[in-house]
C-alpha cells in the first residue's frame, strides 16, 4: 500500500466519477462567464470598499484594486491551465489530487473551506448592511444590537468594547440560502443570468450616474499621508494602499467558481479558461471605475462602512437610486452566498467521496438528492459566525485561505510543466516561467500584509488541518483501499 503523501488519484477514477455524474453539458463560454461574474461581484465592491478607503487607502482605493487584480491575473492564468488539463468538478482540490498528490490536495481543500465558508459569512454580513439600508428607506429601524455583531454594535453605541448583540439579518439570510440548497433548487443558469444582468446594470448605473456627482476635490490627496493611531495601527500612505489591496482582494474571489462548473460546460477545455479570464477582466475594469466614482462622490473619511455605495447616493440626495442599489445588492449578494455555500458542499462532497472526510459529508437526502447534512452544517457555521463577527475579520480569513490556494495552484502549474511536459494542455498559461513564480510571489506577498491576528487564526486553522489529515484522512483515503 502506498502511503506517500504524494500519491495521486488515478485518471481512471476521475473518468468514472464524471460518468456517474448526471450533469448536462449545457453551458457555453458566455454562460460560464456569466457564472463567473455572478460569483465575483458581491460584498467586495458593495461593502468592503468602505473599510478599505475609509481606513487604509483613501481615494487610492482604485490603486488597491489594480494591485489585487495583478495577483489574481497571474493566478487566473495558472488556474485556467489547470482547469484545461483536468476539466472535472471540484475545482482546485480535484486538479491537484490528480496531478500533484494527496497532501497538497488536502491543504488546498482545507483552504477552500476558508474561501467558501468565510466568503459566504462575509457576504452574509454585507447583506445585512444593505438590508438595513433598504428597511431604512421605509422608515423601519431595527435596534443596533440586532443588526450588528457584538464588536461593531459596541463601537456604534460608543462603548469601549463589545456588547451583547446578534446580527439577526445575517443569520436569517444564511438560513434562507441553506434551505434553498437543502431543497436542491439547482442554481439554474437562467436565474443566474438574470441576477448577473441586474448586478451588472447596477454597477454600470453607479458608474454612469455617480460620475455626475464626482467632486474632484474629494480625490485630494489621492494617497493620504500615513498616520499611526493611538493603538499603534497604521493607516494610509503606500502601506495603507497595500493593506487595502489585501482587503479588496476579496472582491475578485469567485472567478475560480467557473472551474467548479466544468462538468456542465459544452467545451470545458477551451471555454473554462476563456470564462475565468473574461470574468476577471470585466470585473477589474468595473471595480476601478466604481472606486474612482465612490471616492469622488464622498470624501473618503466620511464613507459609510456598512453600505458605502448606497450611502454615497443617499448623500447625493438620490433616494430613488438608493432604492435601486439596495434592492440589487440584496439580490446580488444572495446569489454570491448561494454559489459559495454550494461550492463548499461540493468540495466537501468530493473530499468525502475520496475518503478524506467522513461519510457524513456525502450523505444524500433521499428525496431532495442533495448533501443535506453537510449543507446544514455549513449553514450552522456561517449563520452563527456571521451573526457574531465583524466583517473585516471574516473577510481577511477568507482572503488568507484563497491567497494560499492561488499561490499553490500557481506553483503546481509550473511543477507539472516540469514533471509532465507531455500531457495535453488545451490552454497554456503564457510565459509560464514568469507568470507562475509571480503568481506565487504576489499572492504570498499579499498574505504577509494581512494583520497579525488574522495570521494567528490562520496558523491555528492550518495546524488543525494538518492534524486531521495525518490522524484521519490519510488512513481513510480510498487510495488505501485500492492499493492495499
Ligand atoms: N467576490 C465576491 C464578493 O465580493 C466573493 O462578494
Amino acid at each position: 500500500m502506498e502511503r506517500s503523501i504524494w500519491r495521486k488519484k488515478p485518471m481512471s477514477a476521475f473518468e468514472a466519477d464524471m460518468k456517474k455524474s448526471e450533469l448536462k453539458r449545457v453551458l457555453t463560454k458566455w454562460g460560464l462567464t456569466s457564472l463567473g461574474i455572478g460569483a465575483i461581484i458581491g460584498g467586495g465592491i458593495f461593502t468592503l470598499t468602505g473599510i478599505a478607503a475609509h481606513d487604509h487607502a483613501g481615494p487610492a482605493l482604485a490603486i488597491a484594486f489594480i494591485i489585487a487584480a495583478i495577483g489574481c491575473t497571474f493566478a487566473s492564468l495558472c488556474y485556467s491551465e489547470f482547469a484545461s488539463i483536468l476539466p472535472v468538478e471540484g475545482s482546485a482540490y480535484a486538479y491537484s489530487y490528480g496531478t500533484i498528490g494527496e497532501f497538497f490536495a488536502w491543504i488546498i481543500g482545507w483552504n477552500l473551506i476558508l474561501e467558501y465558508m468565510m466568503g459566504a459569512t462575509t457576504v452574509a454580513v454585507a447583506w445585512s448592511g444593505y438590508f438595513e439600508k433598504f428597511l431604512h428607506l421605509f422608515g423601519i429601524e431595527l435596534p443596533t444590537v440586532l443588526m450588528n455583531d457584538p464588536y461593531t454594535a459596541g463601537e456604534k453605541l460608543g462603548l469601549n468594547g463589545p456588547t451583547p448583540a446578534f446580527n439577526i439579518a445575517a443569520f436569517f439570510i444564511t438560513w434562507i440560502v441553506t434551505t434553498i440548497l437543502v431543497r436542491g433548487i439547482q442554481e439554474s443558469a437562467k436565474t443566474n443570468n438574470i441576477i448577473v444582468i441586474v448586478k451588472l446594470s447596477v454597477v454600470i448605473f453607479v458608474i454612469l450616474v455617480g460620475a455626475f456627482f464626482v467632486k474632484v476635490d474629494n480625490w485630494q490627496p489621492f494617497i493620504p499621508e500615513r498616520v499611526i493611531d493611538a493603538d499603534g495601527t497604521g493607516h494610509f500612505g503606500w502601506s495603507g494602499v497595500i493593506t487595502a489591496a489585501t482587503i479588496v482582494f476579496f472582491a475578485y474571489i469567485g472567478f475560480d467558481a467557473v472551474s467548479t462548473q466544468a462538468g456542465e460546460a459544452i467545451n470545458p477545455r477551451k471555454d473554462v479558461p476563456f470564462a475565468i479570464i473574461a470574468s476577471l477582466v470585466i470585473c477589474t475594469v468595473l471595480y476601478i471605475l466604481v472606486s474612482l466614482v465612490l471616492t469622488g462622490m464622498v470624501k473618503y473619511d466620511t464613507l459609510d462602512l456598512k453600505a458605502p455605495v448606497a450611502s454615497a447616493f443617499a448623500d447625493a440626495g438620490l433616494p430613488w437610486a438608493v432604492f435601486i442599489i439596495t434592492l440589487a445588492a440584496v439580490a446580488g449578494l444572495t446569489s454570491v452566498m448561494l454559489v459559495m455555500m454550494l461550492g463548499q458542499t461540493r468540495v466537501f462532497l468530493g473530499m468525502a467521496k475520496d475518503g478524506l472526510l467522513p461519510n457524513f459529508f456525502k450523505e444524500i437526502h433521499p428525496s431532495f438528492k442533495t448533501p443535506w447534512k453537510s449543507t446544514l452544517l455549513v449553514g450552522l457555521v456561517v449563520s452563527v459566525v456571521s451573526a457574531l463577527t465583524p466583517i473585516d475579520k471574516v473577510s481577511e480569513m477568507c482572503s488568507m485561505g484563497t491567497l494560499l490556494a492561488f499561490a499553490m495552484i500557481s506553483g503546481a502549474v509550473l511543477l507539472l510543466r516540469y514533471q509532465k511536459p507531455d500531457i495535453e494542455r488545451p490552454y497554456k498559461a503564457p510565459a509560464v516561467w514568469f507568470v507562475a513564480p509571480m503568481g506565487v510571489l504576489f499572492n504570498v506577498f499579499l498574505m504577509t500584509q494581512v494583520r497579525k491576528e488574522t495570521w494567528h487564526a490562520f496558523l491555528i486553522w492550518s495546524a488543525i488541518g494538518i492534524t486531521v489529515y495525518f490522524l484521519y484522512s490519510r488512513n481513510k483515503s480510498n487510495l488505501n483501499k485500492s492499493e492495499s
